[in-house]
């Protein structure tokens, strides 16, 4: 496997796959590489010749207030996770390399599914990760890039990009990968102390009870969202961001579900903001079409 570091370096690499013919799948990530991320790698190695992950702490995605600095990081470890995962290329720009003039003056913006969820709670996440996505798309040119459901407000907003912008790159979405007992897997998850480890269960088991409700035909955004709102409160150290009920392609809050919806949550435990999502029905299509 290489590790790659410079733009220039890319294009080149590349190239030579181009030349032989090899479809090319990108892995966009920041790191610290977890079996969610290796999930997405392991599609990307049965959907291409060629498998290029990035691994880039992206500064434009954070807020003044957010884990920027101390966002965990690890090269040696995640190189050697990825080579393992069957990863031919590790791209890690350094910051400078990314961005010739930070903050750029060229960025992407998305409008309307950007107001609701996440895109709320954290103005300016997704104008940063639109733009350094499409950067990546740039200059690794892939003929498809793989995302994660467990960040579904941003696998929604990627497919929004290539859409509006024609960018020549299929999307294909991930299912989230769960630690034993449901909590969904993230690099953040190490920030939790072990008594906060115990108690981010109920991200999960929120949207399982919200589920549970759904599938015995309760269909009231108020009834879903008090439910899981109730579950995650008898948590000493669970704060909530947002719980919120969607439409799965607007993501605009549904009052009465009767077209694919997901509910979606943002929840801190301690310092640690978390997130996970369900799409309610278990409709396959809606996740995959996602
Ligand atoms: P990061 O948080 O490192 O996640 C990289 C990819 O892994 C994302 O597509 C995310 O949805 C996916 N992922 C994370 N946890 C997962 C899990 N438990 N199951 C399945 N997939 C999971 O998301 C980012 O980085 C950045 O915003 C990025 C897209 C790289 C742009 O900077």
């Amino acid at each position: 496997m290489q590790l790659i570091h410079r733009i220039s370096e890319m294009r080149e690499w590349i190239k030579t796959e181009r030349y032989k013919g090899n479809k090319i799948g990108l892995v966009p990530t920041m790191g610290y590489l977890h079996e969610g991320h290796l999930s997405l790698v392991e599609k990307a190695r049965k959907q291409n010749q060629a498998v290029v992950m990035s691994i880039f702490v992206n500064p434009l995605q954070f807020g003044p207030q957010e884990d920027y600095q101390s966002y965990p990081r690890d090269l040696q470890k995640d190189c050697d996770s990825a080579e393992k995962a069957g990863v031919d290329v590790v791209f890690n720009p350094s910051v400078e390399e990314m961005y010739l003039r930070y903050p750029p003056y060229t960025t992407v913006c998305i409008e309307e599914i950007t107001k609701y969820l996440c895109g709320k709670s954290r103005p300016g996440h997704f104008q940063g990760v639109a733009t350094v996505v499409s950067k990546l798309f740039n200059i690794v040119q892939p003929d498809r890039a793989y995302f994660g459901q467990k960040d579904y407000q941003q696998l929604i907003v990627i497919k929004t990009l290539v859409e509006d912008l024609n960018i020549p790159v299929a999307i294909e979405g991930v299912p989230i990968k769960r630690e034993k007992d449901g909590l969904a897997v993230s690099s953040r998850n190490v920030y939790l102390s072990g008594e906060e480890r115990e108690q981010a269960v109920c991200l999960y088991e929120a949207l399982m009870l919200c589920q549970d409700l759904y599938m015995r035909g309760e269909r009231g955004r108020e009834k879903l969202i008090q439910a899981m709102k109730e579950r995650i409160l008898q948590e000493s150290k669970a704060t909530i961001d947002y719980v919120e009920v969607c439409d799965t392609r607007t993501l605009v809050p549904v009052s009465k579900i009767n077209t694919p919806a997901v509910a979606a949550l943002a929840v801190k435990i301690g310092n640690t903001r978390l997130i996970d999502n369900v799409i309610l029905g278990g409709d396959k299509n809606a996740e995959e079409d996602a």
